[in-house]
């Protein structure tokens, strides 16, 4: 029997989860609101609420899995990529925990456990499989051909989807994070009620800077005929922005396909919860004969589930790291 402990600390969620034998028995989020207020993720301030929630998530995540401290056999934590304060806890904390318990130590990329928590439940991509990484702060294509051998074949070139909709929410005057608001907005609206530009880039790549450029130039025409323009027209404005967004990606997610074969097609990532994007995504599999995977809802925005099911992977084949371990703010895959 495997029982492993995974922690993720990469941004503004403190999470730990217990994975036994390759399934979940707990995952425990702390999200942090203090964020909120400041329109944004304060590095400093996510630091401190990571050192304050640390022990106290990682004594539920033990007790809700109704196992003891002593049975856990290896301590998974995300190393990068990240804010470096933020990693830094998660880090420092798994590290004492296994030289304490004298278990090993697992250290695992945040972006490659997104795509690895597709295997926390069935049905489970084969490989290889493309897997459309949508988050705050990433926006990629990537070729999935093992648990541990990923390529990047397009990524975003300014913008990550992610920060496209939550700097759009911010035009908006909606609080931070905007992507669920736009989303919930969105249900409501006409997505075609306002015409916004698709980029025109080469390749797999995207770009999304120019996109929020022109939904401020929008908005502010708009405002100018009605000064109660966003009041009067929030859901159909949403509803346009989040089509334009989804349509970016998923036509860029075809063309890969296209161009590589894969049928196995998945989404992962904060920004896979967005129900616009699950459901295109789900009309398009139909449309190609893709076998699309989406991950539920607690496993697409940041959780130590994911950290803990691709630590597993590695534990099975011994892939350890040293106490000389250090966090890394950029990560390659
Ligand atoms: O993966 P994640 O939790 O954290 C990072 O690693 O960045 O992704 C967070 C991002 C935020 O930009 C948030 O606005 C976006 O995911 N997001 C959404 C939705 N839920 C979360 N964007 C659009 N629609 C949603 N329903
Ligand atoms: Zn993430």
């Amino acid at each position: 029997m495997a029982v492993i402990l995974g922690i993720e600390s990469s941004c503004d969620e403190t999470s730990a989860s217990i994975c036994i034998d390759g399934e979940i028995f707990s995952n425990v989020i702390a999200t942090q609101a203090i964020h909120a207020k400041y329109g944004g993720v304060v590095p400093e301030l996510a630091s401190r609420a990571h050192q304050q929630n640390i022990i106290p998530t990682v004594e539920e995540a033990i007790r809700t899995a109704k196992i003891h401290k002593n049975q856990i056999d290896a301590v998974a934590f995300t190393r990068g990529p990240g804010l470096l304060g933020a990693l830094l806890v998660g880090t420092s904390f798994a590290k004492s925990f296994a030289l304490a318990r004298n278990i090993p130590l697992i250290d695992v990329n945040h972006m490659q456990a997104h795509i690895l928590a597709h295997f926390i439940e069935d049905p489970k991509p084969t490989f290889p499989f493309l897997c459309l990484t949508v988050s705050g702060g990433h926006t990629q294509i990537v070729l999935v051909k093992d648990y541990f051998e990923m390529e990047i074949l397009g990524q975003t070139l300014d913008d990550a989807a992610g920060e496209a909709f939550d700097k759009t929410a911010k035009i908006l005057n909606l609080p931070y994070p905007g992507g669920p608001l736009i989303d919930k907005h969105a249900q409501n609206g006409n997505p075609d009620a306002y015409k916004l530009p698709e980029p025109q880039i080469q390749g797999l790549d995207f770009s999304f800077s120019g996109l929020k450029t022109a939904i401020l130039y929008m908005v502010q025409k708009e405002e100018k005929a009605d000064p109660d323009f966003l009041k009067n027209h929030m859901d159909d404005v949403c509803a346009s922005v989040q089509s334009r967004i989804v349509s970016i990606l998923l036509n860029k997610l075809k063309k890969a396909a296209k161009e590589t074969g894969v049928k196995d097609i998945a989404i992962a990532g904060g920004v896979s919860a967005n129900s616009g994007l699950r459901r295109e995504l789900l009309a398009m599999g139909e449309r190609y004969k893709w076998n699309v995977f989406i991950p539920k809802f607690e496993y697409c925005t940041d959780n130590a589930a994911m950290i803990a099911i691709a630590g597993y992977q590695k534990y099975l084949i011994n892939d350890f790291v040293g106490q000389d371990v250090g966090p890394l703010a950029r990560m390659h895959m």
